[in-house]
């Protein structure tokens, strides 16, 4: 019989059969009372959880356009823009910014290490920047970057917003806009959410919405807070047809964070992470990003000499775990693990083994177990 494949590429991630139940349901009008209240309640947890006076968008999307929402929202042409760029979508929001014919400086760190707060701090006293976007956890290096340390530095910076691309590490990396200086937070729901692709989710604090406000009119339209604030504050109104059936699974979704509790989701992915990460090293693989910097979503794993990348990720496959490829320079040398979102010990033991076999079939022997062993050791610490 062949295996079921499990989803541990680094988004889309496993979705619960209650998630998808919610999918599955009857779509009903965007105007029916029973929607327009659970659609309230997703804009209200969401406010809470993440804990902003702000306002939470919704809108049918994916993480890329809540990237473009976040920044189209809060500066205007010609105004000056720091990326910090930790890796891949780092860089995308460098391509991102000059399209839109803003002012980019670049602050970039090698792949697996991250920008420093104190860097950034050296940077911002430089000129005045109206923005800085910094990627949360860099899915093409696994890196986290110091967000905390970030919001510290950013506000002594009164007329800069910082925007957080959270998309890899929203409901499993701490997120609190009010208390961590964020005043923009842009995430998608097919990750740590555990909720399929289709949403892309913007959280935006007091600054950001007054800076929206002295925009006036900008030029783009659907991603325009302006447009949708008078929906998030009262969803029976119509600017675009939400994602009806999306919106009751982000509804699930938030019902079991609030379930399991945020602080002990995030303490649960520490733990997973720190345990998958020592079973991958058990077996002989090293972890790109620095110890003191990963992630606890993702792990990007760099093969030992001999293992062929395709080869790998096939008879992985075969074996019943599907992982992602290396980006840019990466790519065949390493592959990209999720362990993230509504994953339980199931998962994790049946991947690690599921690598094991491969390894072996790949010619490497006296694996079997050994990681199996390390995982449930760290798992039951
Ligand atoms: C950190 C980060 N930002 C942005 C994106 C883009 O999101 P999407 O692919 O949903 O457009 C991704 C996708 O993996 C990501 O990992």
């Amino acid at each position: 019989m062949k295996n079921k494949k499990l989803v541990m590429i680094p988004g889309p991630t496993p979705v619960t059969r209650s998630i998808q139940d919610q999918m599955g349901r009857d779509t009903v009008a965007f105007g029916d009372p029973d929607f327009i209240n659970d659609f309230k309640e997703v804009i209200k947890s969401l406010k809470e959880i993440f804990k902003t006076e702000g306002e939470a968008f919704i809108v049918a999307g994916t993480g890329t356009l809540a990237m473009e929402m976040g920044i189209s929202n809060v500066v205007k042409e010609g105004d000056n823009v720091l990326v910090v760029s930790n890796g891949f979508f780092g860089d995308r929001y460098v391509e991102l910014c000059e399209r839109k014919d803003l002012n980019v400086d670049v602050l970039s760190a090698e792949w697996g290490t991250t920008v420093s707060a104190s860097e950034i701090e050296k940077k911002l006293s430089e000129k005045n920047y109206k923005a800085i976007t910094v990627t949360h956890v860099d899915t093409s290096t696994g890196v986290c970057a110091p967000v905390a340390e970030i919001g510290e530095v950013v506000k002594k910076f009164e007329d800069t917003i910082l925007i957080v691309d959270g998309v890899c590490a929203t409901a499993a990396e701490p997120e609190y806009l009010d208390e961590m200086e964020i005043d923009v937070l842009i995430t998608g729901s097919q990750k740590a959410f555990g909720v399929a692709p289709g949403l892309a989710i913007v959280l935006a604090g007091p600054k950001a919405i007054e800076r929206r406000k002295s925009l006036g009119t900008i030029r783009d339209y659907y991603i325009d807070f302006e447009k949708w604030i008078p929906i998030m504050n009262d969803p029976s109104k119509y600017f675009a047809t939400p994602a009806v059936n999306m919106i009751w699974a982000l509804q699930e979704s938030l019902r079991i964070i609030k379930e399991e509790g945020i602080e002990n989701r995030y303490e649960r992915h520490i733990k997973v992470a720190r345990a998958m990460q020592a079973a991958l090293e058990e077996l002989g693989f090293k972890i790109l990003a620095e110890k003191e910097h990963r992630a606890v979503t993702l792990s990007n794993v760099l093969y030992m000499d001999g293992i062929d990348d395709g080869e790998f990720r096939k008879v992985l496959a075969e074996e019943g775990a599907v992982v992602a490829g290396g980006l840019g320079e990466y790519a065949g040398k390493m592959f990209r693990l999720g362990h993230m979102g509504n994953i339980d010990t199931h998962y994790l033991i049946s991947t690690i083994s599921a690598i094991e076999r491969t390894l072996r079939r790949l010619g490497i022997e006296d694996v079997l177990g050994k990681g199996v062993i390390t995982l449930t050791r760290e798992l039951i610490k």
